[in-house]
């Protein structure tokens, strides 16, 4: 086998990068080590930035989106007392929405299978090589167990934060990792219930920050904090919708309740591999970087790396020029540190530590950015993404 760009790793950020380059004429083939139904089914994000709906849309898969996304002009940030809104047109002229990461792989996928390039599940035994040369290739096992060899003249690493892709950038030299992991997990649920707010509440609460966000008119989705050593089966369902009453309480307000569709204990954990490139092989979305989800940033850095480096593999492979090939992990992780700040200082403000001067301060800072316009504009342009420079 053979073909341009061989992709590791069929989640949001693989699939979208074969779709740039197929529109652009670069052939790619993916490859995936889970089934289709697994892919599609793996509930993780839940908002996309202005920019990634626009390059969704404009990767021609973004009908369904725009048919129903639900488009969110804010946020209210909460603590006890208080609810402010803050609104995000008015702050900085950009929104976001909300539209689950499986129906954005789900739509990938179809539009993958429906003509675009292949794209193989159940694979295994993934292994790139001959990554310093100008001809590297991939070898794998197939879903039907046959040895197999893709040759190829680029390799992206899209295969996340357990894949295989970073451990050999890691092997040419000169890498460093930056890593911080915080005493905190989230606590997830999906829930048959319509919610009952408009926009999603980021609540600081003296018993732990809760979240309340949504995938649809008639499904919740909410968080709580929990310490990184709990057990999901020490949470009853109504244990978890107590503590969400408790921590996201308003006077004459309430959470609405209903099956609990899945739950889930998440740690959280900010994490930056650099440079994202060995030779022929580059790095992008959670292969490189992770951020806590409280910025709401993840899957939105994966699309905003893979619109990057599909013009800089468009420019290397057809018009032979490696300026921006060259240029792709400095600018790409110019954004990853900034989302990585950013996404850090939302969970500092909003997490409690157990330390009084620490709540102090966090809710000194969050008086701060719901009274004064520039430090709410300030919040808002990083929620709702800053623009992808070229
Ligand atoms: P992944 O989605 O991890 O995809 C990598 C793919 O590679 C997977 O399909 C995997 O099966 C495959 N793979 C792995 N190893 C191999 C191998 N050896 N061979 C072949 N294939 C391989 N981000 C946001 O922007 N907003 C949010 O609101 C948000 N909320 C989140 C909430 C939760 C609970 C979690 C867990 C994450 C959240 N994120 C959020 C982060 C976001 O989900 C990730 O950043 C995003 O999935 C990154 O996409 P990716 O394609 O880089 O990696
Ligand atoms: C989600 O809906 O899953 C979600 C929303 C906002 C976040 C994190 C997760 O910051």
């Amino acid at each position: 086998m053979r073909t341009q760009v061989g992709i590791i790793g069929g989640g949001p950020a693989g699939l979208l990068l074969s779709r740039l380059l197929a529109l652009q004429g670069v052939d790619s083939v993916v490859l995936e080590n889970r089934s289709r139904e697994y892919v599609e089914g793996r509930i993780r994000a839940g908002i996309l930035e202005q920019h990634s709906v626009d390059t969704l849309v404009a990767a021609g898969v973004g009908d369904r989106l725009r048919r129903e996304g639900l488009e969110h002009s804010g946020i209210h940030l909460q603590w006890p007392g208080t609810r402010a809104t803050l609104d995000f047109p008015a702050l900085c002229g950009r929104t976001v929405w909300v539209y689950g990461q499986t129906e954005v792989v789900k739509d990938l996928v179809a539009a993958q299978l429906a003509g675009g390039p292949p794209l193989l599940f159940g694979v295994s035994d993934v292994v790139p090589e001959d990554v310093d040369t100008d001809s590297p290739r991939i070898r794998f096992t197939d879903a039907d167990g046959a040895p197999q060899v893709l040759g190829c003249d680029v390799v992206a690493g899209t295969d996340g934060f357990h894949g295989v892709s970073r451990g050999l950038v890691a092997g040419g030299g000169g890498q460093q990792v930056f890593e911080r992991t915080y005493p905190y997990a989230w606590l997830g649920i999906l829930a048959d219930a319509a919610p009952s707010t408009d926009e999603l509440i980021y609540a600081w609460h003296p018993d732990g920050f809760a979240l309340y966000s949504m995938r649809s008119p008639t499904v919740s989705r909410l968080y709580v904090q929990v310490d990184p050593a709990e057990r999901i089966e020490d949470w009853s369902d109504e244990r978890i919708w107590d503590a969400l009453d408790t921590r996201l309480a308003l006077e004459g307000w309430s959470v609405n309740r209903g099956p609990v569709l899945e739950k889930s204990i998440l740690p959280m954990r900010s994490f930056v591999s650099t440079p994202m490139r060995r030779g022929r092989l580059f790095l992008a979305g959670d292969a490189a970087h992770i951020v806590p989800p409280t910025g709401a940033k993840g899957l939105n850095l994966a699309i905003a790396d893979v619109t990057r480096l599909a013009t800089a593999l468009v420019r290397l492979l057809q018009d032979k020029q490696t300026d921006l090939a060259d240029a792709y992990s400095d600018a790409a992780l110019a954004r990853v540190w900034r989302c990585t700040h950013f996404s850090w200082w939302m969970t500092s403000m909003l997490h409690r530590s157990g330390d009084e001067f620490d709540a102090r301060l966090q809710l000194a800072q969050l008086e701060r950015v719901c009274s004064s316009e520039p430090a709410a504009r300030e919040l808002a342009e990083n929620y709702t993404g800053l623009p992808v420079e070229a």
